[in-house]
């Protein structure tokens, strides 16, 4: 019988579940467990040590849970935690990004709507920076994942105009998982389209969990502090075993730094 991987599904409340859906369309065979916090939600204005420290958490639950691949299903704690989690656990973890780049194919006068944590993150600016050709507007929309979030919980209504900055663009990227869910509103009220990264996340699961069901997967053990997942024994391991670009589309690679201590 076919082995269904399992999928966990994070983030701060239901906005997650705009990705979930994604996730189900693309790889419907998966077995999927969703965890939004909504205990804690929202995140968008919490310390970075929070939002760290909660990811922990929802990620120690998908360990519990044997889950074969995690997804970040939330734009703030991927900005904030990703890249520290993907060194802490051992399954693959992916994450969600504002669609920059989609949008900035299409168009070039560009609102970005996110949290206060991901309008202000490094990771924000450093996407931007790879667009030099395109006007961005970062817009920290301050109240409305929470207003969202209640709004699916206690059916309290809210005004979505009064969340959104005035302005024509054209295009409007939704940094934020929960903002999925009023696209077409959002679409409508600039007279734009809007960009998500819920499609390439999916896409980007589907990919991984076909590897890990070949059994292509390579996992490198460093002693070597590294800044991202690649460390210098993986990279050059793979100039050794092919190019590296084919060599990261059809393996799944992983590198870890070993604690104290392990390394014995
Ligand atoms: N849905 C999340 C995101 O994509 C978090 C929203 C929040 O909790 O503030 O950023």
């Amino acid at each position: 019988m076919k082995k269904r991987l399992r999928v966990g599904v994070f983030d701060s409340g239901i906005g997650g579940i705009s990705v979930l859906k994604e996730c189900v369309r693309i790889a419907p065979d998966a077995k999927y467990y969703y965890l939004g916090d909504n205990g804690r939600a929202p995140y968008g204005s919490r310390s970075e040590e929070e939002i760290a420290r909660f990811t922990r958490e929802a990620l120690s639950v998908f360990r519990r849970k044997k889950v074969d691949v995690a997804v970040i299903a939330c734009n703030t704690a991927t900005a904030v935690a990703a890249d520290e989690m993907r060194k802490e656990f051992t399954f693959p973890v992916i994450g969600v990004e504002p669609a920059v780049k989609p949008a900035a194919k299409n168009a070039k006068n560009i609102l970005v709507l996110a949290t206060e944590r991901t309008a202000k993150s490094a990771k924000l600016k450093m996407l931007l920076g790879r667009f030099p050709d395109c006007d961005f507007r970062v817009f920290a929309c301050m109240e409305l994942a929470g207003a969202i979030e209640k709004y699916f919980s206690s059916q309290e209504p809210f005004l979505l105009s009064a969340h959104l900055p005035r302005g024509r663009y054209d295009g409007v990227v939704l940094g934020c998982t929960h903002y999925s869910f009023f696209a077409k509103e959002i679409s409508k009220f600039y007279s734009a389209p809007v960009y998500d990264g819920n499609t390439g996340v999916a896409k980007r699961l589907a990919q991984i969990l076909k590897l890990i069901m070949l059994g292509r997967s390579a996992h490198f053990l460093s002693t070597e502090k590294t800044n991202n997942c690649f460390s210098f024994s993986a990279k050059t391991s793979v100039k050794f075993i092919g190019k590296w670009r084919n060599i990261n589309k059809s393996v799944y690679l992983r590198t870890f730094v070993l604690e104290k201590d392990e390394k014995k």
